[in-house]
C-alpha cells in the first residue's frame, strides 16, 4: 500500500526521495523515512506523520550521499511509531531496506532468526526480510565471499526471497556495497527510471515524472540490479530478462494541485474531461457503435460471449453494478459482478463462453489482480477496465480499455468512477449492437454520450447548492443513501464517499428495500439522500420518500431540474440536468462527491488523505 522511491546516481539522492515521497504519499501516510548512503554508512531518519515532518527532520539532521531509497508507510503489521517506520536495518546494519506488503510467514521466520542472534527492535513483519537478507549474506563471507562484492549482496536478497510467503516490492542498500541499489517484487509495484548516468525507483510512476521520460516496469519475480550507470535484470528462475523500456505517459500537470485547494476537488471538476477522454476515438457513427483498440478479441469470439463476470473493489464495484444494468438492458447478456476478493477464493462455474472484466483504477488493487490471475489460470481470457497505464492489471490481463483519466491522487475516487461508467456504457453500446441493439438506438445513444461532457459541466454548477446543503446538515451523524435501479449502485457510490472522508456512518440501500429493515433507522437526526431524477419508477421512488417523510427523517433530493413536485416534499433539493435514465449515474454521482466533500471540509477532515485508508490497496 506504501510508496517507495530510490535514486542511484551523480546528485544529492535526498532531493529526488523527499519529493517522490510527497507526490507518493497518497499511497500510505502514517510515517515516512530515508535511507542515504554517504559511501561510508547509511543514514537513517524516519517519522511518524506526514512526509513534512520528515522534511523537517532531515532540515535538522540532514543526509548526504548519491545513493538512497524512501519509503511511505500504511501500516500492516506493528503501530504506525518512529521505530515501525521504514526503512529498517538488518544484521549489525550491513542491510537497509523498504518494504510494500505483507510477509505471511514472518512469525516463523522471526523465531528463527531470534535463535541465530538477530534482535528485532521492531514490531514490523518487515524486519525479518532486512535480517534475513543480513543472514545470508553473513553467510556468504562466513564462507568465503567478499562482503564488498555486489554479486553476494544481490545473492543475499534473492535467497532471502525465497523464503518469503506474502506479497513484496523491495529496495534494499548494503553497507559495504555503496554504489548499489537492488529491487525486487512480488505482488507489489515497483517502477525504475532511467536517466543518463542515474537511476530512479518508485513504487509508482509519479515521482518519475519531470526526471526521466523512460520507465522500466519490473514483473513479479525479478529483481533489478542498480547502480548509477547499469541495470540488469534478474528472474527467479535463473534467467535475465530482456529490459523493455516504456515511455512515460504522465506530465507532471497530471499531477499538479493548480488551483485547487484539494486533488479530490480538482478531479471532480477535471470530469467533463475525463468523460470526454473516455470516448475519444471510441464513437462510431456511421456503424452506430463503440469501437475499441485493445480487446484483443475478434467478433466471432466477442459474439459467442453468453455471461459477463465484471470483478473489483470499492467503488470500481459500484461502477461494475452499473455496468450489469448496462450490459443486460443493451445487450441482454447476463452479468454477474463479483467482490474480487470473495471471487478469487470461490469457485463459480465459468465457461469459455464467458467473459471476464477486471475494473481497477489503480491496476494494482491486490485483491483484484489475485481474482484476475485465478481466471486466467483456469484458462480464462481475461480483460480489464484500467485507469493506470502500464500497471500490473494492465500488463497481465489479454485485453482491455483504459480509461485515460490521468493519475487520480485524492483517495476517494470520483473521476476514476464516472471514466468506469462512461466505458461500461461504451461496452454495453459495442456488445448490444452485436446483438439486439438497432441501427437507431446505437445512434441515439452516441447522440447522448457526446452531450455527456456538457451536462457534467452543467451539473458541476450545483457546487454553492450543495455547499448550503452540507452546512445544514454536516453534524449529522448517520445517513441513507436511497435510489432505484440506475441510481442503486449510485447511492452505494455516495454513502461510500461520505464515509472514506468525513467518518460519518452511512449506508446506501435500493430505496425500496428500506422499508424491509433500514427505515428503522429513520429519526429527525437522520438524513436520507434520495437519489432521484425522473425515471421509469418515479411515482414509486416519490413513495418511499414519502415513507421517509412520514417517519419525520429530513429528505435531501437530487431531482432533475424543474421538478417542482419533489421540491415541495424533500427538505433540500439539489438539481441535475435531465438525461436518459441510463445515463444518470454520470450526472448524479457529481452532486454526491460534493456533498461528501464539502461536509468533510466542515468537519475539519483532511479529505485527500483519509484515516486508515490509502489510495491503493496492495494487501490482501
Ligand atoms: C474509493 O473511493 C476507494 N478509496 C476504494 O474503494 C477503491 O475504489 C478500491 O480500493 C478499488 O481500487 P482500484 O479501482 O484502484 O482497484
Ligand atoms: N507490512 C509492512 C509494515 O507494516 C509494510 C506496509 C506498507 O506497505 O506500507 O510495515
Amino acid at each position: 500500500m506504501c510508496g517507495i522511491v530510490g535514486y542511484v546516481g551523480p546528485k544529492q539522492a535526498y532531493s529526488y526521495l523527499i519529493e517522490g515521497l510527497f507526490r507518493l504519499e497518497y499511497r500510505g501516510y502514517d510515517s515516512a523515512g530515508i535511507a542515504i548512503q554517504d559511501g561510508e554508512q547509511i543514514g537513517i531518519r524516519k517519522k511518524t506523520g506526514r512526509v513534512t515532518e520528515l522534511a523537517e527532520l532531515c532540515r535538522q539532521e540532514p543526509l548526504k550521499g548519491s545513493i538512497g531509497i524512501g519509503h511511505t508507510r500504511w501500516a500492516t503489521h506493528g503501530a504506525p511509531s518512529d521505530t515501525n517506520s521504514h526503512p529498517h536495518v538488518g544484521g549489525n546494519g550491513e542491510v537497509v531496506l523498504a518494504h510494500n506488503g505483507v510477509i505471511e510467514n514472518y512469525s516463523i521466520l522471526r523465531d528463527r532468526l531470534r535463535e541465530l542472534g538477530y534482535v528485532f527492535r521492531t514490531s514490523t513483519d518487515t524486519e525479518v526480510v532486512a535480517h534475513l537478507v543480513a543472514h545470508q549474506l553473513d553467510e556468504s563471507i562466513r564462507l568465503g565471499a567478499s562482503p564488498t562484492d555486489a554479486k553476494t549482496c544481490v545473492q543475499a536478497v534473492e535467497s532471502a526471497i525465497k523464503q518469503i510467503k506474502g506479497t513484496y516490492g523491495l529496495a534494499v542498500l548494503f553497507r559495504d556495497v555503496p554504489d548499489l541499489l537492488v529491487a525486487t517484487r512480488l505482488g507489489s509495484p515497483l517502477v525504475v527510471g532511467i536517466g543518463k548516468g542515474e537511476h530512479y525507483l518508485a513504487s509508482d510512476a509519479s515521482p518519475l515524472v519531470g526526471n526521466t521520460e523512460e520507465v522500466v516496469y519490473l514483473k513479479d519475480h525479478e529483481t533489478a540490479v542498480i547502480t548509477a550507470d547499469s541495470f540488469v535484470l534478474h528472474h527467479q528462475d535463473g534467467s535475465e530478462p530482456v529490459v523493455s523500456i516504456h515511455a512515460l505517459a504522465q506530465t507532471s500537470q497530471d499531477t499538479d494541485l493548480g488551483e485547487y485547494e484539494h486533488y479530490m476537488l480538482k478531479e471532480i471538476f477535471e470530469q467533463p474531461q475525463t468523460i470526454e477522454n473516455a470516448m475519444r476515438g471510441r464513437l462510431d457513427e456511421d456503424e452506430a457503435t463503440a469501437k475499441f483498440g485493445g480487446l484483443n478479441m475478434d467478433a466471432q469470439s466477442l459474439r459467442r460471449i453468453d455471461r459477463i463476470v465484471l470483478t473489483a473493489c470499492g467503488t470500481s464495484w459500484h461502477a461494475g453494478l452499473v455496468g450489469e444494468y448496462l450490459i443486460e438492458e443493451f445487450a441482454r447478456i447476463p452479468v454477474e459482478v463479483e467482490y474480487a476478493s470473495e471471487l478469487r477464493y470461490r469457485n463459480p462455474p465459468m465457461s469459455d463462453r464467458t467473459m471476464i472484466f477486471a475494473i481497477t483504477q489503480s491496476g494494482e488493487t491486490a485483491d483484484t489482480l489475485a481474482a484476475l490471475r485465478e481466471c486466467k489460470r483456469k484458462g480464462h481470457e481475461t480483460l480489464a477496465i484500467c485507469n493506470t497505464v502500464g500497471s500490473t492489471i494492465a500488463r497481465e490481463a489479454n485485453g482491455g480499455i483504459y480509461l485515460h483519466a490521468g493519475p487520480e491522487i485524492g483517495v476517494a475516487s470520483t473521476k476514476a468512477f464516472t471514466s468506469q461508467v462512461t466505458v461500461l456504457t461504451l461496452l454495453a453500446l459495442f456488445l448490444g449492437r452485436m446483438r439486439h441493439l438497432s441501427y437507431p438506438a446505437g445512434q441515439r445513444i452516441i447522440g447522448h454520450l457526446r452531450e455527456m461532457p456538457d451536462k457534467i459541466r452543467q451539473t458541476l454548477k450545483c457546487f454553492d447548492a450543495v455547499k448550503e446543503v452540507a452546512r445544514k446538515y454536516y453534524t449529522a451523524e448517520n445517513f441513507l443513501y436511497l435510489g432505484r435501479l440506475y441510481n442503486f449502485p449510485v447511492a452505494l457510490e455516495g454513502a461510500l464517499k461520505l464515509k472514506e472522508i468525513s467518518y460519518i456512518h452511512a449506508e446506501g440501500y435500493p430505496a425500496a428495500e428500506m422499508k424491509h429493515g433500514p427505515i428503522a433507522l429513520v429519526d429527525e437526526h437522520t438524513p436520507s439522500v434520495f437519489i432521484a431524477p425522473r425515471c421509469q419508477i418515479y411515482p414509486k421512488v416519490m413513495s418511499n420518500l414519502e415513507e421517509v417523510k412520514a417517519r419525520g427523517g429530513p429528505v435531501i433530493a437530487i431531482a432533475c431540474e424543474g421538478d417542482d413536485k419533489i421540491a415541495e416534499l424533500a427538505d433540500d433539493v439539489i438539481f441535475v440536468p435531465d438525461v436518459d435514465e441510463y445515463l444518470q449515474p454520470l450526472v448524479a454521482s457529481i452532486p454526491l462527491q460534493l456533498l461528501a466533500y464539502q461536509i468533510a471540509i466542515l468537519r475539519g477532515c483532511n479529505v485527500d488523505r483519509p484515516r486508515n485508508l490509502a489510495k491503493s490497496v496492495t494487501v490482501e
